[in-house]
């Protein structure tokens, strides 16, 4: 399984904090807003990942995430020259994807909690899988409707009568069917390749699973300054309360194998003196006495 991460977006809801930043390097509370989906990847077990993000912005990233091998893991980066939706992310990194599978994610979704995102990577087969979750305003999102089986019926983008309160969140399961059904898609009424109808197709061809995610798992965006706040608000809660750290590529790395404590060590040497690395130095510990608990 490769990931795939786009970055990309005008982030237009969010000027002027986005007029010389891009909204993913924005901070989400204590780092920026990119680690938490890259954290995701990474505790999911994937190692060779790709980041789509303009051409104006794609330099920051790459002197932010660099080649990826200070985690253990490969980073690529692609071009995204205009906004033109979700899906040409596909088109962009096809040869990267190659015969997939892949999994995408949104650089402005945050997920946290329970274990449905490493479990689906680690068994996914074939076909996509998305998800679904429960949220007051539907309308804003992608949404999913069911059948009295719990089955898929139907997926609209942005309905402005939403049929379910399941929106579909920002993080997708293809296999190598994707690069084959993006390269068909028409741009939509907003000029757009949507993911939305990447989905649909899979649906028509009877290959789509949706796993609803469950209550207590939180899913945010951070697409408007509300919810970036909110977004700050939710990790602070969290990290505070229970003394972890949300969306660390470090640590993910570490826990994943994919670095060896010598290697975390030496990482950690090169960082400031500052609470991130004090809270990395207390991970490897916990882990080097063997005493971690999966966080
Ligand atoms: C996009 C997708 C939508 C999905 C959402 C998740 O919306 O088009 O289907 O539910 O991401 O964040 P947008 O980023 O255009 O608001």
């Amino acid at each position: 399984m490769k990931g795939l991460i786009l970055a990309g977006g005008a982030g237009s809801r969010l000027y002027p904090l986005t007029q010389v930043m891009s909204k993913q390097l924005l901070p989400v509370y204590d780092k920026p807003m990119i680690y938490y989906p890259l954290t995701v990847l990474i505790a999911g077990g994937i190692r060779e990942i790709g980041l789509v993000a303009s051409p104006q912005d794609l330099p920051r990233f790459q002197q932010l995430l660099g080649d990826g091998s200070q985690w253990g893991i490969q980073i690529q980066y692609f071009e995204q020259a205009r906004p033109d939706g979700i899906a040409q992310a596909f088109l962009l990194a096809a040869d990267f994807i190659q015969s997939g599978p892949v999994t995408l994610m949104l650089g402005d979704n945050l997920f946290f909690g329970g274990d449905a995102l490493p479990r689906a990577l680690t068994e996914f087969q074939a076909g996509a899988t998305i998800f679904a979750y429960h949220v007051n305003n539907p309308e804003c999102y992608g949404v999913v409707e069911f059948d009295q089986e719990g089955r898929a019926k139907s997926l609209e983008e942005k309905p402005v009568s939403p049929r379910s309160p399941f929106a579909v969140p920002g993080v997708y399961l293809y296999d190598h069917q994707v690069v084959e059904i993006a390269r068909q898609l028409k741009p939509s009424a907003r000029g757009e390749l949507e993911i939305t109808d990447v989905n649909r197709e899979y649906l028509r061809r009877g290959q789509l699973r949706v796993t609803r995610l469950s209550r207590g798992f939180a899913w945010l965006d951070a697409g408007t300054s509300s919810s970036l706040f909110e977004a700050s608000a939710f990790v602070q809660t969290i990290e505070k309360r229970q003394g972890i750290k949300l969306g660390c590529p470090e640590e993910a790395a570490l826990r994943r194998g994919f670095l060896s404590e010598l290697a975390f060590e030496e990482l950690l040497k090169k960082m400031p003196a500052c609470e991130y690395r004090d809270y990395l130095a207390s991970v490897g510990v916990e882990i080097s006495r063997g005493s971690a608990v999966a966080a």
